[in-house]
């Protein structure tokens, strides 16, 4: 414990940027974050960015019964492994079948080439909440939203102090929102998850 308290020390400082009133006025705080999906757009084209076993996906593909659903996923560790990528394929089979789930194996920055600009109503990323992939991860997908369309992430956290793993989700996309003209829309509340965000370009 002592060594990741000296680790977490040692690592360099983060951008800080606190959002301006104009940039939080809209935000709906919601309880949870299988209650934002109920705010989330249904029968639209989205994609889950960090997937795992699909636990989010069965709540998602209950509550927004979305047109076409992207799971990407590397599936490339111990823990999240090839074995849980083929349990994701089982669970999911019969909407593989009809075309409204696809899976893309591969990592999320460069899997986002593979899509047409203007192509996703909403995204939620989830997957390693560090501040540089996650800033990687907005900047490319942004051209890949529709106008008006949201994303949305899990982890909007300092960190995980059980695991004594610092997170650089609030700083990515404080600093996005920031350079961009993005807005937070959405904070959920969840007391036995990490928080869940939503932003949007303010037009
Ligand atoms: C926390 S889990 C996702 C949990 C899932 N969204 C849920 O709520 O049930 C994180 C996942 O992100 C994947 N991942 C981590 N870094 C990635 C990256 N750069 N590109 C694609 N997938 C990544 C891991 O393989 C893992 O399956």
């Amino acid at each position: 414990m002592y060594d990741r308290r000296k680790r977490m020390l040692q690592e360099k400082p983060l951008p800080k940027h606190s959002l301006p009133h104009s940039q939080i006025k809209n935000i709906q705080v919601i309880v949870n974050r299988l209650a934002l999906l109920a705010f989330l757009p249904k029968n639209a084209v989205i994609a889950e960015i960090g997937v795992a076993q699909g636990d989010f996906t069965a709540q998602v593909l209950n509550t927004c019964q979305p047109k076409k659903y992207f799971l990407i996923d590397t599936w490339s560790t111990q823990r999240y492994s090839e074995e849980m990528k083929e349990s994701v394929k089982k669970r999911f089979n019969s909407q593989i079948q009809q075309g409204q789930v696809i899976i893309r194996e591969g990592n999320s920055v460069l899997m986002a080439q593979d899509f047409p600009d203007c192509f996703f109503d909403w995204i939620y990323l989830d997957t390693d909440h560090s501040y540089c992939t996650t800033k990687k991860e907005l900047e490319i997908y942004r051209h890949k939203i529709k106008k008006g369309g949201i994303i949305a992430g899990h982890d909007f956290i300092q960190g995980n102090w059980l695991k004594g793993k610092r997170y650089g989700v609030i700083e990515a996309v404080s600093e996005f929102c920031i350079q961009h003209n993005w807005e937070m829309i959405y904070l959920t509340m969840d007391y036995n998850e990490f928080p869940s965000f939503g932003i949007r370009a303010i037009e």
